[in-house]
């Protein structure tokens, strides 16, 4: 086998990607949102934990009815946050310190604030009339076909003054824009441009799939498996809604520009799609995103049969140019510990930590925090109070991140926009960080170590035994030859392995060589013996 050349092992395929929650991660100015100070404030415990790029959540000025998801100016930092000087001194702190910018990218939608849609919904005649996705009202009235909205209810919404209805894949201030309309394409490269220039390293690029939709507004069918109780939005299948073949035009295009750039930026895809469908966003040549995101550890089922099956289909699918990733939480999921409890949070954090590819953690799961519970009164996501008491909540794995003892929890001094889970000394970073057993120290170590191993960072993925208890596999380098052994269950079980123990989910307890009892709820990496 050929090995590429040193310099092709560019920072995004052997570094860790730590998404930063803007809103929650650290507030300075006590108006209880954390800000882009804040962020600054918090690098140096971004690079004792170990990660090597920092992606942020949207901080573009925005009414924030999607939280930041809703841009009203592509190109200006929302007051909240700060301002375009803090996040140039953001770029350059991080920068100093070896850290990556990554910044979200939203090209789906904007806000109905936008300058760009006042002027499309003002009148026919403005030159902006055809930038987002203007039907008349279907024959007898009423919106142009059955499409609904992710977050509830239709996917139309009707202007008057227009007299159209407008297209919105999320809620109603947030039109999608028309990807048919070359002006939007040259438009969104304009943004890419001021943030390149400033100096971020990529963009992790919001809801692709959801790029174009069909152009003959054929109403999407009846999904057969849908049952009371089930999303709405899945009461049909969205087949003419998202992942539509045009979507790759503009993905290349985007891809074409951020490569003209030196210093390997990269292009981050956010596509919830079935392995097959979501490997097409790599592009047939290079030319789609250097990573589209790996969502299937979130939804695949905690078992070692279904998890190595997962990553051989994902191995076996992925072109031979794709770079693999993983994800196992984000600010639209459930949280991690939550999904599967504090033990397996550790081994599932050993696992993402030790698959081939880059790694993208969510703030506060190396804190080990489990959503918060939200009051009704309490609730500020969109998506629950357009569903409320349906399970769509996002802000209780939103949460404020607690730095250290007290109220704010060291994330602000005034009110938190949402209530902080519990901040004691189990919980707090400060306090996790003076803790050799927690799961802070945890992540640590396990990032520490993956740092200095190009069996994990680069190696080979090589499928091992899988029992109804544990999954194992190995990742080898030359001549360094790793060995994981992950326990998904309660019960211990012996392995054979002939080597020595590197690192636990737990306590590090010298094992017999040759076999290796593996507790219930433990992880392990086994440096192997031999070639
Ligand atoms: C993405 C974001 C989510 C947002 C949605 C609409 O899925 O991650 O938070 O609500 O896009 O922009
Ligand atoms: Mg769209």
């Amino acid at each position: 086998m050929v090995e590429a050349p040193d310099d092709d092992f560019v920072w995004w395929k052997h570094g860790v990607i730590y998404q930063v929650y803007l809103r929650s991660f650290q507030d300075t100015d006590g108006d209880g949102i954390g800000d882009l100070e804040g962020v600054i404030r918090r690098l140096d415990a971004l690079v004792a934990l170990g990660v090597d790029a920092i992606w942020l959540s949207p901080f573009y000025a925005s009414p924030m009815k999607d939280f930041g998801y809703d841009v009203r100016d592509h190109v200006s930092v929302d007051p909240v946050f700060g301002d375009l000087e803090v996040f140039e001194r953001l770029v350059r702190a991080a920068h100093r310190r070896s850290l990556k910018v990554i910044v979200d990218f939203i090209p789906n939608h904007t806000s109905d604030q936008h300058l760009w849609f006042r002027e499309s919904r003002s009148d026919l005649s403005n030159p902006r009339r055809d930038w987002y996705v203007w039907r008349d009202p279907a024959p007898g009235g009423g919106p142009p076909n059955n499409w609904r909205s992710e977050f509830g209810g239709p996917a139309w919404t009707f202007d008057p003054g227009r007299g159209q209805y407008y297209y919105h894949a999320f809620l109603r201030d947030q039109p999608d824009l028309n990807w048919r309309e070359p002006r939007v394409a040259q438009a969104m490269e304009h943004v890419l441009r001021f943030w390149l220039d400033r100096g971020v390293d990529g963009f992790r690029v919001d809801a692709i799939h959801h790029l174009f939709e069909d152009a003959a507004l054929r109403d999407n069918p009846p999904n057969p498996d849908w049952r009371e109780g089930m999303p709405e939005a899945e009461r049909w299948l969205r087949i003419h809604t998202i992942d539509q073949s045009e979507v790759h035009g503009p993905v290349a295009e985007m891809r074409r520009f951020v490569d003209s750039y030196e210093d390997g930026r990269i292009l981050i895809g956010e596509a919830y799609l079935p392995l097959d469908r979501l490997m097409a966003y790599y592009g047939p040549a290079q030319d789609g995103f250097h990573l589209p995101f790996n969502f299937h550890l979130m939804s695949t089922p905690w078992t070692p049969r279904a998890i190595a099956d997962l990553v051989s289909a994902y191995e076996t699918r992925l072109p031979a140019h794709g770079w693999p990733n993983w994800v196992l939480g984000n600010h639209d999921r459930s949280r991690l510990a939550s999904r599967l409890g504090p033990t397996q949070a550790r081994v599932a954090a050993m696992l993402l930590l030790t698959l081939r590819g880059t790694p993208t953690l969510y703030q506060g799961d190396e804190l080990g925090l489990t959503d918060v519970p939200i009051a009704p009164d309490q609730v500020r996501d969109p998506w629950e109070l357009n569903l409320p008491g349906q399970g769509h909540g996002r802000d209780p794995a939103r949460t404020p991140l607690p730095w250290t003892a007290g109220p704010g929890g060291g994330f602000t001094t005034g009110t938190p926009w949402l209530p902080l889970g519990p901040v004691g000394p189990e919980t707090h970073a400060e306090a996790q960080a003076a803790d050799q057993t927690s799961v802070l120290a945890f992540y640590r170590r396990l990032l520490a170590f993956r740092r200095s191993s190009s069996a994990l960072t680069r190696g080979d993925y090589r499928p091992g035994e899988v029992t109804a208890r544990t999954l194992s596999y190995d990742r080898c380098w030359r001549d360094e030859r790793l060995r994981i052994v992950l326990n998904l269950s309660a019960e211990p079980e012996t392995v054979a392995a002939d080597g020595d123990l590197v690192l636990s989910t737990g306590r590090l307890i010298p094992r017999r060589m040759g076999r290796i009892s593996v507790r219930g709820g433990e992880g392990v990496i086994l440096r192997l013996a031999g070639p």
